[in-house]
């Protein structure tokens, strides 16, 4: 069966993107999902005197990263934080990419994103579309939600033409496992 980890780039206790990425991996057939929480992965802001302080990088980094090598796919939604990544996924990302630039090892991904506001978090998923290829991302497709407290209740998506959507991107997904 094949692996897959599911997490959100947010550290909230009640994280809408870890919401998403929970519902979104739940639709995955005939997989064994792994939701991951990056307050289990705590590292402390990346700076390169700090790197050398510690002759290399923390052990969470390396775990997290080890994650991504053992699994056969990625479900993963971003938080927007002032259109760009939030702090703590852009930290573990500074982090891994000193071990290992290509962090995502060309495993497929399902790349989303989900915010309160209108946009969806659309900020956040360009620049991940752009950036992510050159850490050897393989983005099978992407999806955001707008407005997630309009559009999702009960753990799962209530508009019924994104919910549509969101199937028919992990469908693609599940074939690129
Ligand atoms: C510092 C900060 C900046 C934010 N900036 C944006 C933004 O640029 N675009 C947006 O759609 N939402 C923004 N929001 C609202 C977030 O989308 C909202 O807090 C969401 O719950 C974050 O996702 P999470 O619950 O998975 O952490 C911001 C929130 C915070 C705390």
């Amino acid at each position: 069966m094949k692996k897959i980890i599911a997490f959100a780039g947010s550290n909230s206790k009640n994280s809408i993107n870890k919401q998403l990425a929970t519902y979104a991996s739940g639709l995955v057939i005939d997989a064994e999902v792994d939701i991951l929480d990056l307050n289990d992965f705590k590292l402390p802001l990346f700076g390169v005197d700090l790197e050398k302080q510690l002759g290399g990088q923390p052990e969470n980094a390396h775990k997290f990263l080890n994650r991504i090598k053992e699994s056969d796919g990625i479900v993963l939604s971003l938080a927007e934080h002032n259109g760009a990544y939030a702090t703590v996924f852009k930290n573990l990302l500074d982090w891994m990419s000193r071990i290992e630039s290509k962090t995502f090892f060309g495993k497929p991904m399902l790349l989303m994103a989900t915010s309160t506001g209108g946009r969806g978090g659309k900020s956040v998923l360009s620049i991940a579309q752009n950036r992510f290829p050159y850490h050897n991302a393989n983005i099978v497709d992407v999806f955001s939600l707008p407005l997630f407290n309009d559009n999702f209740s009960s753990g799962k998506i209530s508009n019924e033409e994104l919910n549509e959507e969101l199937k028919s991107k992990v469908k693609a997904f599940q074939e690129a496992l």
